[in-house]
């Protein structure tokens, strides 16, 4: 199943820049280049696009790509309906319609068939071809495609080829600086910043242990969730537990020492 999510417009989603990433992204708009967003998990890359694009008062369509996804779930399909054959537009071409943004979250995982409709799209020719009705839809100057992946945990065979990847403008994201961590995480969790900075601390000891004993670092969306259940009472011990440790790891070994690293940091 294909997750697609239309954000409603007005509502502009807070996001804390740790560059000058959103003066890039309005840049790379009005002159229709794409964009790819590297980052590790929960770093605040969606949050950035959903932001980007009620600022900028675009419809949005996320899509979420895995490993079964195909063009034709991108662009569309033929669909019997009351006896009639009707085509049905994808979330791509969709969004290539009414000019919005699509968004094309982990586009690594996606079928390889993917790159043959967005390779026209991303370069000068900004076309949609739609094999199966004939069309070739032109973007208008308001439609921006955009992809992230996670460089990190991605097997070889599993990274954007040069010739997609060289079709877009590339933004690395990164987590943000202690303080800012902190004041996202209090203001998302409603926990108060001096609770915050000691689970904001572990975060950045653990982020640490990236490569050695985790695959991956704990995201500041883990943190969030660590902070929120404090925020409704758990005690700390049991939520950092269960939002900054257990979703690491399945090693006990592993796990063991996750829980005495955050018992001495966390004293
Ligand atoms: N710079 C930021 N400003 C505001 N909120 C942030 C920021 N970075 C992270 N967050 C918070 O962290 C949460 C996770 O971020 P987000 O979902 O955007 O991560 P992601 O990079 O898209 O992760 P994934 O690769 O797993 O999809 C967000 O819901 C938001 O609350
Ligand atoms: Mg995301």
């Amino acid at each position: 199943m294909t997750m697609i999510f239309k954000t409603p417009d007005a509502v502009v989603p807070a996001y804390s820049p740790t560059g000058n990433e959103c003066a890039l992204f309005e840049t790379a708009w009005m002159r229709r280049l794409p964009l790819l967003l590297k980052g590790p998990t929960g770093c605040g890359k969606t949050r950035f696009v959903a932001h980007m694009a009620a600022r900028l008062g675009l419809p949005l369509t996320t899509v979420s790509c895995h490993d079964d996804l195909t063009a034709s779930d991108l662009t569309g399909r033929y669909l019997l309906k009351g006896g009639d054959t009707v085509w049905v537009d994808g979330p791509l071409t969709s969004a290539v319609r009414e000019g919005g943004i699509c968004y094309l979250d982990e586009v690594v995982e996606a079928r390889k068939d993917v790159a043959v409709v967005l390779h026209p799209l991303t370069d000068d020719r900004r076309m949609l071809p739609l094999e199966r009705t004939g069309e070739e839809l032109a973007a208008p100057s308001s439609f921006m495609l955009i992809v992230s992946y996670n460089p990190g945990y991605q097997n070889l065979l599993k990274t954007l080829k040069p010739s997609t990847r060289q079709r877009f403008v590339a933004i690395e994201f990164d987590f943000l600086p202690r303080d800012r961590e902190i004041a996202v995480v209090a203001s998302e969790s409603r926990l108060d910043a001096a609770k915050v900075a000691p689970l904001v601390d572990l975060a950045r000891r653990l982020r640490m242990l990236k490569g050695v004993d985790l695959e991956e670092g704990v995201s500041t969306r883990l943190v969030i969730y660590c902070a929120s259940l404090i925020e409704a009472g758990l005690p700390v011990p049991e939520a950092v537990r269960a939002a900054m440790i257990e979703p690491l790891t399945d090693e006990p070994d592993v796990r063991a020492a996750l829980i005495e690293l955050s018992g001495s940091i966390l004293r």
